[in-house]
């Protein structure tokens, strides 16, 4: 639904670097709400005996911008006929939570489910509250469930479909993010993430330790947090380059994977699912706002 994060890098350090840098809080930062955009996905999942089941991943940043992709897809109709049945938010970062209220106003009593290392600013956040400091605000009361997941364990969301909360310190104040885990008929097994702070590496690593037939990876969507700012550092760079140990045979990237590491994964032959480039999306290069790929 959407990809993109923020409209310019430039803008966004600024912004972190007048609340003080990289490692303060991002309850603290002045954002500038025109750079605002958001990461949020549609995760349909079509089970064996045929039923769909749908969950949204993450809610966004801007909400006038997530207003406008929400019903640009069709999107807010399913969550308003109650047809998405739970918001799995990845992590607390601006770019994932910041628009919560724009779902909310379609299905105030979506269940939730976020890593139990969420600090209680989200939970604040999620029950409706204002941020000043960070020009976030949440005016609807969240009146679902909240499912928190810890971390390490493996929760069956449905039918070859799991959660895991993964535990580690993030940049801008947060701690923890979760991701999902689909074993795809036939295909076998998809990673689903946001940002990836958590690296595939230990995406990977989880799966073949905890999964049955998990030693292989077939297919990866979302964030691999590799060139987020816009420039590929040499660790980032060795870690695409990296990458190619897994033999992934799809790599639906996108969001903070980043443009330079996208264009090495091409150059260096990784199978990448292009997009249309359509609807604010930075690069036809990788899947963007507005684009499906299918697992099947
Ligand atoms: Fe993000
Ligand atoms: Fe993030």
């Amino acid at each position: 639904m959407s990809e993109i994060g923020w409209v310019d890098n430039d803008a966004l350090m600024a912004d972190i670097g007048a609340a003080g840098g990289i490692d303060g809080s991002q309850w603290g930062v002045p954002w500038h709400d025109a750079n605002a955009r958001g990461s949020c996905s549609l995760l349909e999942v079509e089970l064996l005996d045929g039923a769909r089941r749908r969950l949204l991943i993450d809610a966004g940043w801007n909400r006038d911008y997530m207003r406008q992709r929400l019903a640009a897809t069709g999107v807010d109709k399913l969550l308003a006929s109650g047809e998405i049945e739970t918001l799995f938010i990845t992590h607390e970062h601006m770019d994932h939570l910041f628009g919560l209220q724009a779902v909310l106003e379609l299905r105030p009593d979506i269940a939730i489910c976020v890593p139990a290392t969420f600090k209680p600013q989200g939970y604040e956040f999620i029950a409706g509250a204002e941020f000043p400091a960070a020009h976030a605000a949440n005016q609807i009361a969240h009146t679902g469930k909240v499912f928190r997941l810890e971390t390490a364990g493996v929760y069956q969301l449905m039918p070859g479909l799991a959660a895991v909360a993964f535990d580690l310190p993030i940049i801008l104040g947060i701690e923890g993010e979760q991701s999902l885990y689909a074993n795809v008929q036939g295909k076998g097994l998809v990673a689903i993430t946001g940002c990836g702070h958590h690296t595939l590496d230990r995406i990977a690593a989880f799966a073949a330790e905890s999964f049955e037939g998990g030693a292989t990876l077939h297919r990866v969507y979302g964030g691999l947090h590799l060139a987020p700012f816009g420039r590929l550092a040499p660790a980032q760079e060795a870690a695409v380059r990296n990458m190619g140990k897994y033999g992934l045979k799809r790599i639906a990237c996108n969001h903070c994977t980043g443009l330079p590491a996208v264009e090495l994964m091409l150059a260096l032959g990784y199978p990448v699912v292009k997009g249309s480039g359509a609807d604010g999306s930075a690069s036809d290069l990788y899947v963007g706002n507005g684009d499906s790929v299918a697992f099947d």
